[in-house]
């Protein structure tokens, strides 16, 4: 008997991807991004690193598409040590965030990092300003600062925020260099910002230090308003 069939209905897709988006989003990853996570949610490193972004950064998502694509770059060329491990990020190309205050160049850093935490790589990360990483160092009893240095160097993506922003002196100079040259041969992932283009950060941190900033890094300008001044008019 045929009785009464009836045509299937068309299934929207709009529910679907409504919650791929705010699962990118929660992520930190741009919407419609095609990063492949390797774990099932949640991601416990992304909830544990959440404590360690500053407040304001939190919900920072990588929406730059040359960030966003640099994000996915990391995440493709992170490797297992082996067959059981947890891929990590051991290498790859560092962006030098450039533009004037407030245009969004720390919240894209940030925004990258929990991009990459949410992919569910292991990533191990630190974030300094250039001043703080110069006041850390300053010799004082009971810090090892050529220990820190090292740690610094070593950790396998790092965001240098605010380069050329502080004060500069042959020590600073001696200090960022030491850091770029390693960062530099070894291929560490770099998120460099600074208010300076290139060419002016130059006088600022040395010709060594931008000559190797320049080979490293592909620099990318973040434009538009001053967002803090957008966020105290509304
Ligand atoms: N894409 C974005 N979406 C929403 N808020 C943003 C975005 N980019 C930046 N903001 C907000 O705008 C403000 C300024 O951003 P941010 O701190 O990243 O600027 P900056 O370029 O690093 O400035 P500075 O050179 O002074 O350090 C912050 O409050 C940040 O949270
Ligand atoms: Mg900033």
């Amino acid at each position: 008997m045929a009785g009464h069939r009836r045509e299937p209905e068309p299934v929207s897709a709009a529910p679907h991807m409504a919650r791929f988006a705010r699962i990118f989003a929660e992520r930190g990853m741009p919407e419609g991004g095609t990063l492949i996570s390797d774990t099932p949610e949640p991601i416990p490193a992304l909830e544990a690193a959440q404590a360690r972004i500053p407040r304001l950064y939190r919900n920072a998502v990588a929406e730059h598409p040359r960030v966003a694509d640099w994000v996915r770059t990391i995440a493709e060329t992170a490797q297992a040590p082996n067959l059981r491990a947890r891929r990590q990020v051991t290498h790859g190309p560092s962006l030098l965030l450039v533009g004037r205050t407030g245009r969004g160049k720390t919240h894209a850093a940030f925004g990258a990092i929990r991009a990459l935490l949410g992919v569910g790589i292991d990533v191990r990360w630190h974030a300094t300003t250039a001043a703080d990483l110069y006041a850390e160092m300053r010799p004082r009893q009971g810090v090892d600062p050529e220990w820190m240095l090292r740690r610094i160097i070593r950790t396998p993506v790092l965001i240098l925020d605010d380069l050329g922003a502080a004060k500069s002196s042959e020590w600073t100079e001696e200090l960022t260099y030491r850091l770029i040259n390693q960062r530099s041969i070894h291929q560490l992932p770099t998120l460099v910002t600074s208010n300076l283009p290139i060419r002016d950060l130059r006088a600022q941190i040395g010709d060594r230090v931008a000559s190797r900033l320049t080979g490293m890094c592909e620099q990318v300008v973040f434009t538009g308003p001053d967002r803090r001044r957008q966020d105290i008019a509304a």
